[in-house]
């Protein structure tokens, strides 16, 4: 199979994963509108012609949270992603090392920080969830900086649990024990590859920090009651405060789709914000994130780092994202796509093809640094 665009690794992806898993990562909340629309709004921006503009010599480097990067895309914290394949998010993190673009590790990641740190030589962004068991929070703090989390994302869009379908169908979330155990096994068995590749070799089987308090031999049934039982509805600006108080690197509230909200994340000391509403996965029926992103760059763009994630699959989709306002955006399931499809290679071929189309789209749309993208790339209607 030749792989030409994202698209073409998601197909891959498809073919690769057990039913569940596939299902878990390319699915979204109740029936995924949000999901839908966060690509169709991005495809729907035009991009403005501009001809006869020496572009010969194109710059996509950029600097993002103090750190210089090949470009302004960064991989976004994707939960149990290293279960895609074996060891996944060290392979993630490697692809994104050799790319010179960020890679940030979720809370719920297969793999811990100390491995990731011990795998690829980058510092990488660290994803904190705000959950009820504060001491396993303080605790990950402390974990995240010993092994060089040079920045931390904190998710605040997930109070309690979206609703997902595909999920409850595919043997995830719904219906009893013995029956998700009997549904997961049979879509295992039905892909020798996977089994292989990450059933097989890829262990130790445990479930990343989560282990550190549930114990070596949990399982995905014990790490999803552990999830139900720590989210934490309470959660309010005052928690941010706190968080601010015990981390001195850049912090960055990830899951903002207002100017309100996005001022009140700096007013509490954030760095940044990543415009998102967790890949259509939360509150099915929220605005896409392309389109909740002008409002929020015109708020705070200048005093702080603004980001944006949702619906990117393509470098066109970049430039229209930074056209829109943000100074770097987010891959979230294209880069799961590449992992679960070819490995650290699959991710590196995401990169350098969203690369590729980006310097397709600056050059002609007349562009020679990335720098240089603003409202006037975009073509709307007067
Ligand atoms: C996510 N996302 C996410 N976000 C986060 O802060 N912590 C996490 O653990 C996860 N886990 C997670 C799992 C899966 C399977 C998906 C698809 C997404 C949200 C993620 O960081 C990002 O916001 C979205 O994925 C962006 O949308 P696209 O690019 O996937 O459309």
């Amino acid at each position: 199979m030749i792989f030409a665009n994202v698209s073409d690794y998601r197909e891959q992806a498809r073919r690769r994963l057990p039913r569940f898993l596939f299902d878990y990562i390319d699915g979204g909340a109740f029936s995924e509108t949000t999901l839908r629309s966060n690509v169709e709004d991005l495809s729907r921006l035009r991009i403005r012609q501009n001809v006869l503009r020496d572009v010969s010599a194109l710059s996509l480097e950029t600097e993002l949270l103090g750190q210089k990067f090949a470009m302004p895309v960064g991989l976004a914290p994707i939960g149990l992603a290293g279960l895609t394949a074996r060891r996944g998010e060290v392979q993630a993190a490697r692809a994104a090392h050799k790319a010179g673009v960020p890679f940030t590790l979720s809370t719920v990641s297969a793999c811990t920080c100390e491995e990731v740190a011990k795998g690829a030589p980058n510092p990488f962004w660290f994803q904190l969830y705000v959950i009820k068991d504060r001491g396993f929070m303080r605790d990950m703090l402390a974990r995240a900086k010993a092994a060089g989390a040079s920045a931390l994302f904190l998710t605040v869009d997930m109070p309690v649990p979206g609703t997902r379908y595909r999920d409850m169908r595919s043997g995830l979330s719904g219906g009893g024990p013995m029956q998700r155990r009997l549904m997961r096994l049979m879509q295992a068995s039905v892909k020798p590859r996977w089994s292989w590749d990450v059933g097989l070799l890829g262990g130790p089987h445990t479930l990343g920090h989560v282990s550190s308090v549930l114990g070596k031999s949990a399982g995905v049934e014990e790490f999803w009651a552990w999830m139900g039982a720590n989210f934490d509805a309470s959660v309010t600006w005052k928690d941010l405060e706190a968080i601010r108080s015990q981390w001195s690197g850049p912090l960055v509230v990830k899951g903002i789709l207002t100017a309100d909200d996005a001022r009140s994340a700096i007013a509490a000391g954030a760095n940044g914000v990543v415009v998102s509403n967790h890949g259509g996965r939360q509150l099915d029926g929220a605005r896409s994130s392309i389109s909740a992103l002008p409002p929020i760059a015109d708020a705070i763009g200048g005093k702080a780092t603004v980001f944006m994630d949702g619906g990117v699959r393509t470098g066109l989709d970049v430039v229209r994202a930074l056209a829109s306002g943000a100074n770097g955006v987010l891959l979230g399931r294209a880069w799961v796509y590449g992992l679960a499809a070819r490995g650290e290679h699959g991710v590196s071929e995401i990169l350098r093809i969203i690369a590729s189309e980006m310097r397709t789209a600056l050059a002609l749309s007349g562009h020679s640094r990335i720098a240089d993208v603003g409202r006037h790339t975009l073509d709307l209607d007067d």
